[in-house]
């Protein structure tokens, strides 16, 4: 069978991982895809900066919306990062000249997903997310697919890896927000801005792009009410402790009479309760379906190799032919979203 050609377009944590995996593992991954994997371009600024990565036979592309129409790719790996500039050039141009994209960019899609995703489902192509939340935990297929036969109420859950990081060494070793955020930096959990990270903005794009997928509404990430972890204290931390709770960042998206209610904020929850005691950089998140009842999925939220683990099964799933309207409903039937009044609780 014909190979699935892949272009990917930034090499740095996740981009390195991506391309390493899918040398090291091409035997195992051609087996599941049904064809060969192989990438045949890629595109970074720096081309002498080791990475520990063989890229011999990939052509280089510097400018990556020209790796988005270089006739070597059938698809797309974006993970430059950001809403605009060469990200959004780069996927754009991709739909546009009919490949497929794979992409680990929240933001982008939180700003611009309901657009991107009418592009592709016009163009026929496929555009794969599942990167771009919760790191290597299945959700987005979770919800697009596992859970099709409900209708979902709400989901909550802890979704940026480097603030639980943070928040979990500060309660734990009673070290200081600066160091913690740090060594988040150094392990590659953190965003290119950390800000997006502290300020809860990612952990609002993730949400955003859940609610869509549970809701069917339209993206909505300007409806959030978002707070982020900068101003929590260790003694803030050890207040909670002692009365019997952890404090976590949580991003709540919920359905009601009035509409969808998001939010991103520190939350007190009881110590025993399951996500509390999710630690480190693990993401956890609870769904509610009429159905299933309450699941729960946990895992790695951040950093290389987990992200890539989601790239890579959405290339598998292109590279076996899946073409699913990219939110689950087509974009042009997605509901305009109602913003409902936020409870205080
Ligand atoms: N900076 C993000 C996090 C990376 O810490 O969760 C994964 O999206």
């Amino acid at each position: 069978p014909e190979p699935l050609r892949v272009g990917v377009a930034g090499l740095g944590t996740v981009g390195a991982s991506v391309v390493r995996v899918l040398t090291e593992k091409a035997d195992e991954i051609a087996s599941k895809a049904g064809r060969p994997v192989v990438v045949t371009a890629v595109s970074a600024r720096d081309r002498n900066r080791a990475r520990g990565i063989d890229l011999s036979n990939a052509a280089w592309h510097v400018d990556p919306s020209q790796l988005a129409r270089s006739n070597e790719v059938d698809l797309v790996v974006e993970l430059i990062g950001g809403a605009e500039g060469a990200a959004r050039a780069c996927v754009e141009t991709a739909i546009e000249s009919g490949r497929h994209v794979v992409t680990a960019n929240k933001a982008l899609l939180a700003k611009h997903g309901l657009a991107i995703a009418k592009a592709a489902e016009e163009a026929g192509v496929a555009v794969g997310f599942e990167a771009a939340v919760a790191g290597g935990i299945p959700i987005v297929k979770t919800l697009r697919e596992g859970l099709a036969g409900n209708r979902i109420s709400r989901v909550f859950g802890i979704l940026n890896g480097t603030c639980n990081y943070i928040l979990t060494r500060m309660e734990k070793e009673k070290l200081g927000f600066a160091e913690c955020l740090a060594d988040a930096q150094r392990l590659g959990y953190a965003e290119a801005d950390p800000t997006f990270d502290i300020g809860g903005f990612d952990a609002a794009h993730k949400l955003a792009l859940l609610a869509t997928l549970a809701f069917g509404v339209e993206v909505d990430a300007d409806g959030i009410y978002v707070e982020g972890i900068a101003s929590i204290t260790p003694l803030d931390l050890e207040m909670a402790e002692e009365l019997g709770f952890r404090v976590k960042l949580l991003g709540v998206a919920t359905r009601t009479e009035t509409g969808v209610e998001q939010r991103v904020h520190p939350a007190m929850l009881p110590k025993d309760s399951a996500i509390a005691r999710v630690d480190g950089v693990t993401n956890a998140v609870e769904i509610d379906g009429d159905i299933v009842g309450a699941l729960i999925l946990a895992g790695p939220g951040a950093g290389g190799d987990a992200t890539a683990s989601a790239v890579i099964a959405d290339i598998v799933d292109v590279a076996r032919g899946l073409r699913l309207p990219v939110f689950g409903v087509p974009a042009k039937s997605l509901a305009a979203p109602t913003r409902a009044p936020m409870a205080t609780h």
